[in-house]
């Protein structure tokens, strides 16, 4: 029997029953992180390592030290996970890892290191969707929540509205049509001289600051439910050049809040336009958000005033379930081995791989 057949049997065998604990590894950035979660919704440990300071000095990751860093922590990582679930490596029932998308050569990393690990053990390797994971952060804080629910999906690559239909099945809404959301707080930061990862680094200074400082504009889409942040980001940096140029001291804290509060007001907003859509459909839509972008406190706060006023559930994940983490990757797995989907030995990293 081959590798693939054997792990086909055991995922059958694994089909419907609790207590199902999955290994997980996540190595598509700059985070070496693993994970065991039980049925996909008890965490069990989740150590990340994360590479901040080793791409600081550059202002951004650099994807040949991702990559040996990646190499460098695997083992020690996956090994420190299984430690503080109190196991070893065969008693995991399955194995998990990010395959896409991501930089090639840390998801080659991960991916290689799981196949090895996955064969040696004789457990079945279940490929997991970056952005998946993200989605599914959701499931480790909420216990009660299934689909169908709609997610406001906001990384450093992504800003999309789905509906999650059934697990694993997303139906795209609306999106970006230029920069995603965590990419234009990271170019703002950087405006402002703010050190790598920009995006926590102004949710932090614009605490102290007024909103109101500067009006930015709001962009005027074809697509009812579609996103837009360079026009943003543009008048943003125009904004603080000119303030360069006539020697004016910058007011960072007022300038980081106005920037926080228009990116978010623009994703609640569109959020908000679907959400009434769905009512006035005479829908009872639930809704979540996922990605980096949804740890940021001003989203949250305005999220939660939306959803209050129009009296749908919000799911927020726990902060530091927002971002990067190998439990996310554990929880989306867990559903992929309900459906049988798991990978062979051929299995390769997909840099673009796509939700939707
Ligand atoms: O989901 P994530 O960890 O990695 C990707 O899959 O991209 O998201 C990282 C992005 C970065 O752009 C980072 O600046 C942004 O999320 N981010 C934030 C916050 N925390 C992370 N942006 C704004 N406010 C935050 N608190
Ligand atoms: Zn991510």
């Amino acid at each position: 029997m081959t590798y693939l057949e054997a792990s086909r049997k055991q995922a059958e065998a694994l089909r419907g029953r609790t207590g199902v604990r999955i290994l997980a590894l996540e190595t598509s950035c700059d985070e070496t992180a693993a994970a065991v979660v039980e049925d996909g919704r008890r965490i069990l440990s989740n150590v990340i390592y994360s590479q901040i300071d080793l791409h600081e000095l550059y202002g951004g990751v650099v994807p040949e030290i991702a990559s040996r860093a990646h190499m460098e922590a695997c083992a020690r990582v996956v090994n420190e996970a299984l430690a503080q679930a109190g196991m070893r490596l065969s008693d995991a029932d399955a194995l998990a890892v990010t395959f896409g998308p991501g930089l090639v050569g840390a998801l080659l990393t991960g991916v290689n290191h799981m196949k090895g690990l996955a064969f040696a053990a004789g457990k079945p390797l279940i490929p997991v969707n970056h952005m998946e994971g993200h989605v599914s952060a959701n499931f480790l804080t909420h216990p009660e929540l299934e689909p169908p629910f709609l997610c406001l999906v906001v990384s450093g690559g992504h800003s999309h509205l789905v509906e999650v239909r059934d697990y694993s099945e997303y139906r795209l809404a609306g999106q970006t049509v230029d920069d995603a959301a965590g990419e234009a707080f990271d170019k703002a930061a950087r405006v402002l001289g703010l050190p790598y990862p920009g995006g926590p680094r102004v949710d932090v200074l614009a605490a102290d600051g007024n909103p109101r400082f500067l009006s930015l504009p709001h962009p005027k889409l074809e697509g009812r439910y579609d996103y837009s942040f360079s026009g943003v980001k543009t008048a943003f940096l125009n904004a603080v050049h000119g303030m360069e140029q006539r020697g004016e001291p910058l007011p960072k804290a007022d300038l980081a809040a106005s920037f926080r509060f228009a990116v978010c007001e623009q994703l609640t907003e569109k959020a908000g336009l679907l959400l009434r859509d769905r009512l006035a459909a005479g829908e009872k839509p639930v809704m979540a958000l996922a990605g980096g972008v949804s740890a940021n406190r001003e989203l949250r706060r305005q999220m939660t005033a939306l959803c209050e006023e129009l009296n749908v559930p919000l799911c927020l994940p726990r902060t530091d379930l927002c971002t990067d983490n190998g439990a996310m990757i554990g929880a989306a797995a867990y559903y992929q081995l309900q459906k049988g989907d798991i990978a062979g030995l051929d299995l390769n990293a997909v840099p673009a791989l796509r939700l939707i």
